[in-house]
């Protein structure tokens, strides 16, 4: 199934505007920065605001997403990064990377009922000892407990969890969360 089509140069506008009001728009990417990865899967990229971010920070990164006008957007901003036009429940790019985020409520815009595929596919990508980092509204389908149950079953655990990308803490009835799992790292003769 397709996830909704998106129009990039709108979405991307939204950004300019506020990042032109001083705004700062790169929370998340601040949040990914702090735990000093050497590459970055951007998964759901949209039009790129992470990668692009990260990647000027001397971050390897690459974007995927499903949207052919959100990469369209991404493209035009980097063309020398690698964008993939691909669903993540499906997508394999055989490496890894320290972190994988997903930012931007991407597991409430997937169909509904490929969170669990969704996840899979993003949580193949996470490197021994990496991160797969998500910041989704609460409350709009997708609980907490059944995101770290898809998580638990691609062998990842929950090691942060915070109400905002700046850390503040949960509270009970939260309406946001940020959610970093860690896969173990890789024990000798593996
Ligand atoms: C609200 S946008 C967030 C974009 C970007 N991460 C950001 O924070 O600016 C959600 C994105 O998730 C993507 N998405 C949702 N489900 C997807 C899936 N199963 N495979 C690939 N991309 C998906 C959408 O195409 C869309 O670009």
């Amino acid at each position: 199934m397709t996830p909704a089509a998106w129009d990039g140069d709108d979405y991307q506008s939204r950004f300019d505007a506020l990042a032109e009001a001083g705004t700062d728009v790169h929370g998340e990417a601040t949040f990914v920065r702090s735990f000093s990865p050497a590459s970055v899967l951007d998964a759901g990229c949209g039009t790129g605001r992470l990668a692009i971010e990260l990647a000027r920070h001397g971050i390897e990164v690459v974007g995927a997403d499903v949207d052919a006008s959100m990469l369209a957007t991404a493209r035009r901003q980097a063309p020398e990064l690698t964008w993939v036009q691909a669903d993540l429940a499906e997508l394999d790019l055989g490496r890894s990377f320290s972190v994988v985020v997903m930012a931007g409520n991407v597991p409430l815009f997937t169909p509904p009922g490929t969170q669990a595929a969704l996840v899979t596919g993003v949580a193949r990508h996470v490197a021994p000892g990496g991160l797969l980092v998500a910041g989704f509204s609460l409350h709009r389908g997708y609980a907490l407990g059944d995101y770290d149950a898809h998580a638990a079953a691609t062998g990842l655990v929950l090691v942060e969890r915070h109400a905002t990308w700046d850390r503040a803490p949960c509270v009970d009835g939260g309406d946001y969360a940020v959610s970093v799992h860690r896969r173990a790292p890789a024990t000798a003769g593996e």
